[in-house]
């Protein structure tokens, strides 16, 4: 689908004076990181990600019918208090998106949110967010136009979360999903995130994913900054060229539930992501010591005990320890001994794969 597919244009009569909207959205972990984007939130690589289950932003959104104009309106109230520290993202968010839902000037918007982990935790929740937004968005689009396909509603919805945020893009549905044009992935695209439908092996089923809380401040560098700083990184095309190759490479591995070359691919492209942060200019480092200690003693652990568990990081300082459901009660040993100390007062979260958004 072209980008042109997903502008509205009115097929009924159908006139909704006033309703509410409610979705449940999941973050995601990145396997196969993205980093670096052209205009409109085009991913420079292609990406895959685990849904997650237990992290996710509740987002209900009431509508009102107003006199037509041309200037769009919003409220916004976040874990039950007005903010409007939010406001100029998603103004942001709104001008990039009303071309293709023009019925938004139609009515008054008041947006309730909450996250299901802390705010302050140093989880992206953009993702999160953009996606159940997107959702809410995509039910009032289909109760004028009832006649829209589920596919369409899902991949509209994960086009309109890009637009908020790219990662968003692979926060609809789950366990597993790849944004940006890939060969190997059929039907993949740059604008909206597909669901991995080639063979998943069963160790992937539920695999565990467990955040650890090193830092739960605020990002020194945003996200678009960093992805922004790509455009004059002297290693750009050679990363955009690995990411893919390793998207190709973990794809085999995700069928053969080979988790040898699962980590080390894994944990690559963790390292890649924040080399890109370590190699542009300015240059940055996300990763705190607390971040590296735990590494170290999740290889140590690895070798000692050959139980795989491996490490993958967002943008930011938090380590997600990756491992199979069967190795629960050994990873646990691992954190409660050797890895708790170095999170922020023993904060962590215990999430796993999940599968996408859900109506509520
Ligand atoms: O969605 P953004 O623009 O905040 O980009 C985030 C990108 C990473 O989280 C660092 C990697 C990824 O693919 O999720």
């Amino acid at each position: 689908m072209e980008t042109e597919d997903f502008i509205y244009k009115s097929k009924t009569s159908k006139i909704l004076t006033n309703g509410a909207f409610s979705w449940q959205a999941p973050s995601n972990i990145a396997l196969v990181k993205y980093w670096g984007k052209q205009e409109s939130q085009i991913p420079q690589n292609a990406s895959i990600s685990f849904t997650l289950n237990n992290c996710h932003t509740r987002t209900k959104v009431h509508l009102d019918k107003k006199e037509k104009s041309e200037t769009f309106t919003f409220d916004f109230t976040f874990e039950g208090k007005k903010n409007d520290a939010f406001k100029p993202k998603l103004a942001q968010f709104f001008n990039r998106i009303i071309i293709y839902v023009p019925f938004l000037k139609d009515y008054h918007l008041q947006i309730f949110s909450e996250n299901s982990f802390p705010h302050s935790s140093g989880i992206a929740s953009s993702a999160s967010s953009m996606a159940a937004l997107a959702l809410c968005i995509m039910s009032l689009e289909k109760a004028l136009n009832p006649e829209m396909s589920g596919t369409y509603f899902y991949k509209k919805a994960s086009f309109l979360a890009r637009l908020g945020s790219g990662s968003a893009a692979r926060s609809i549905e789950g366990p597993l999903i790849v944004w940006g044009k890939h060969p190997t992935v059929d039907d993949s695209s740059d604008l909206y995130g597909v669901k991995y439908t080639k063979t998943i092996h069963k160790v992937f089923h539920n695999y565990q994913d467990t955040i650890l809380l090193v830092d739960q401040g605020q990002k020194q560098v945003s996200s678009t900054i960093g992805h922004n700083l790509m455009h004059q990184h002297p290693f750009a095309a050679k990363r955009f060229g690995q990411a893919n190759n390793n998207l190709t490479r973990l794809s085999e591995v995700i069928k053969t539930g080979d988790l040898e070359i699962f980590m080390q691919l894994v944990e690559l492209e963790a390292l890649s992501l924040h080399a890109m942060m370590m190699t542009s200019m300015p240059y940055f480092i996300l990763m705190k010591p607390n971040t590296l200690a735990i590494i170290n003693a999740i290889w140590e652990f690895r070798r000692v005990t050959k139980t795989p568990v491996c490490f993958t990081l967002d943008a930011g300082a938090n380590v997600h320890v990756l491992y199979p459901e069967a190795e629960k009660i050994k990873v646990q040993s691992l954190i409660d001994a050797h890895l708790l100390p170095f999170c922020q007062k023993n904060n962590y979260i215990c999430d796993s794969v999940g599968n996408g958004a859900l109506e509520i």
